[in-house]
């Protein structure tokens, strides 16, 4: 069902690589609600992907950007008002990669080139996204820019490696940035914590599919699926959220306030080992 929630706003939707992609769920949705935007992504991944039909189907421009790239960037959001017909509502950055998971390097034995990239294209780039859009004064007063994040920010996952401290870097950059942003233009800044989510970038986590079967039972509400996510992303750009600021919230089930589940007892023995 749609509710014109979105109507009238303009966007920028980073990291829409296929159907799975949050980010192609949250295009979906927001086209739905009535919103414009351009969709972006690395040019690697524009090649190798399956942006185009997405395009096709949400009305929507592909501008090519690596979002480590500070020239890409300021290109992107250049266009983007330029297509769109003024300046920005709502931002995605729905990015992740790290070549040390890529390459199964174990935490304990990390590549230091890796790590770099890791923070730079999963963390950093959230940070080069908000400076640009700041710097250009593209954003609209109450606009929204959204990162997403995972749980391992706070708790140790131990195969999710090196991503685990760039979320944390993530989250810290959405309470730095946002005060600065809301003083300034009243720009919201938070991430969304999702649940495990079977992705590209999800699946290429170790042991993946067991910390997601592990989520569920635990969970009360059980996995928020990528649809969910989205439709929470929606909220968050929409009117409803205009005070809510600097904050990483959780959309995962209730898995982050749940400290064991029934489903989880029964798989133990009733007895001290
Ligand atoms: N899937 C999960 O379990 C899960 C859970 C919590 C949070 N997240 C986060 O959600 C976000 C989206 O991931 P997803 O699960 O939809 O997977 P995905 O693989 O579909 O999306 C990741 C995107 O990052 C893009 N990207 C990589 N390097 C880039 C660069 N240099 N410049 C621009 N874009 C680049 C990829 O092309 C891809 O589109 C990520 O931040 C991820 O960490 C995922």
């Amino acid at each position: 069902m749609a509710y014109d929630l979105l109507k009238g706003k303009k966007g920028i939707i980073f990291g829409a690589l296929n159907e799975d992609s949050i980010a192609w769920k949250v295009a979906e949705r927001a086209h739905e609600e009535g919103a414009q935007f351009t969709l972006t992504n690395a040019p690697i991944a524009l090649r190798m992907g399956t942006i185009n039909a997405l395009a096709e189907k949400t009305n929507s421009e592909v501008i090519p950007a690596d979002a480590t790239s500070m020239d890409d960037l300021k290109a992107l959001f250049e266009k983007s008002q330029e297509i769109l017909g003024g300046k920005i509502d709502f931002v995605l950055h729905s990015i992740g990669m790290s070549p040390n998971v890529r390459k199964n390097k174990h935490y304990t034995d990390t590549n230091y080139d890796f790590m770099h990239k890791t923070f730079d294209i999963s963390a950093m780039s959230f940070h080069r996204v908000l400076q640009t859009a700041y710097q250009m004064d593209a954003m609209n007063e109450y606009g929204s820019i959204l990162g997403l994040s995972y749980i391992a920010a706070q708790r140790t996952f131990p195969d999710y490696n090196d991503m685990a401290d760039a979320k944390a870097l993530l989250e810290s950059i959405a309470r730095s940035f946002g005060y600065h942003y809301g003083v300034k233009n009243k720009v919201r800044v938070n991430t969304i914590s999702q649940s495990p989510t079977p992705t590209t970038a999800g699946t290429g986590v170790k042991g993946f599919n067991q910390f997601l079967n592990y989520a569920d039972k635990i969970s009360p509400l059980g996995n928020a699926s990528a649809e969910d996510c989205a439709n929470y992303v929606l909220s968050l750009f929409s009117d409803f959220t205009r005070m809510v600021t600097m904050q990483n919230l959780y959309h995962d089930g209730g898995f982050s306030n749940t400290g064991v589940s029934l489903p989880i007892m029964e798989l133990m023995p009733d007895e001290i080992q």
